[in-house]
């Protein structure tokens, strides 16, 4: 039984197996609208989520499957003093294959090795976040057609940006990648995922503003500062809008830089960029759905 909890759990080979899929589901959806038929997939979301746990659910509904689930930790036993362990062997009786998320780094991988059905991690703290990066990926070889050979830059809070951390470390298998953070100093990406960055000889830089590098990227992944990972209300409000990027700094990019955010967006790119061929994000939530299809598939080995 195989679960996804990082990023690096499938292979680049079996990426592109799966990608593949998602470019077949794309094409032709009715053509998967009863492979996961008498299938259940849970969604145990014990934090915040409208993208992440709809996306799921539709996907596996376009599958032809059903769902069930929490939306809300205060909704379910974890507010009685639950453990993910428990709930999870629980879970395992009720449904086939389940999607957690959960404000504990690590949570996801407690819940698969109590598990008797795969897990998929739809985000553990600041840590992972998988299927996004797995949005991400298509989304970018959908526009772009290669994976290889980008200079793409992460701005806003990537000290804490659990999507950010992951997309690092999957672009890192690819050929020929470099990286741009921009970040104000206080939210630049976490010490380990720098190492790991120097050990593997893949280059980076840090800049603090966006005009800096906006020129030279090929890709742009905007996110909003995480104001639920804040220790201290100041500090967030001082740092929300640090960024924003707006029709003046788009006059900046390339042509054919496209911007990518996993959203929600909150103030850090401003609404005219909506109607910039280049604005990608929400094209990106398409692409979710079809991956989570493709994942749902690979997982239960109906693919
Ligand atoms: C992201 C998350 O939950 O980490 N959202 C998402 O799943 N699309 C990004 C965020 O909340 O900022």
């Amino acid at each position: 039984m195989r679960h996804l909890l990082t990023p690096l759990d499938f292979t680049t080979g079996e990426l592109d197996d799966l990608f593949d899929l998602a470019g077949s589901i794309e094409k032709d959806r009715s053509a998967f609208s009863h492979v996961c038929s008498g299938k259940k997939l849970a969604t145990c979301f014990y934090e915040p989520s409208t993208r992440t746990r709809l996306s799921f659910e539709s996907a596996m509904l376009n599958l032809g499957g059903s769902v069930l689930g929490f939306a809300d930790a205060q909704s379910s036993s974890a507010a009685k003093g639950e453990t993910v362990a428990d709930t999870i062997r629980v879970i395992s009786c009720f449904a086939d294959i389940c999607a957690i998320r959960h404000p504990k780094e690590g949570s996801a991988r407690v819940a698969a090795e109590f598990s008797s059905i795969p897990v998929i991690n739809a985000g553990d703290g600041g840590h992972h976040h998988p299927t996004q990066t797995l949005t991400d990926l298509l989304t970018i070889r959908s526009l772009k057609g290669r994976l290889n050979d980008f200079t793409i830059g992460l701005c806003g809070d990537l000290k804490f940006g659990r999507t950010v951390h992951s997309l690092i470390h999957a672009m890192s298998r690819y050929d020929n990648i470099r990286f741009v953070f921009i970040s104000p100093p206080e939210l630049k990406v976490p010490d380990y995922i720098t190492q790991s960055l120097n050990e593997k000889g893949i280059p980076y830089e840090e800049v603090i503003k966006l005009e800096d590098c906006l020129e030279r990227l090929d890709l742009l992944y905007m996110t909003r500062v995480q104001k639920e990972r804040f220790f201290n209300e100041e500090d967030y409000i001082r740092l929300r809008s640090f960024y924003i990027l707006d029709g003046e700094k788009m006059k900046m990019a390339k042509d054919d830089m496209f911007v990518l955010h996993p959203l929600p967006r909150v103030s850090e790119i401003a609404p005219e960029v909506d109607n910039d061929r280049r604005a990608a994000y929400f094209r990106q939530v398409q692409y979710g759905v079809y991956v989570r299809m493709a994942l749902i598939m690979t997982l239960l080995e109906l693919a």
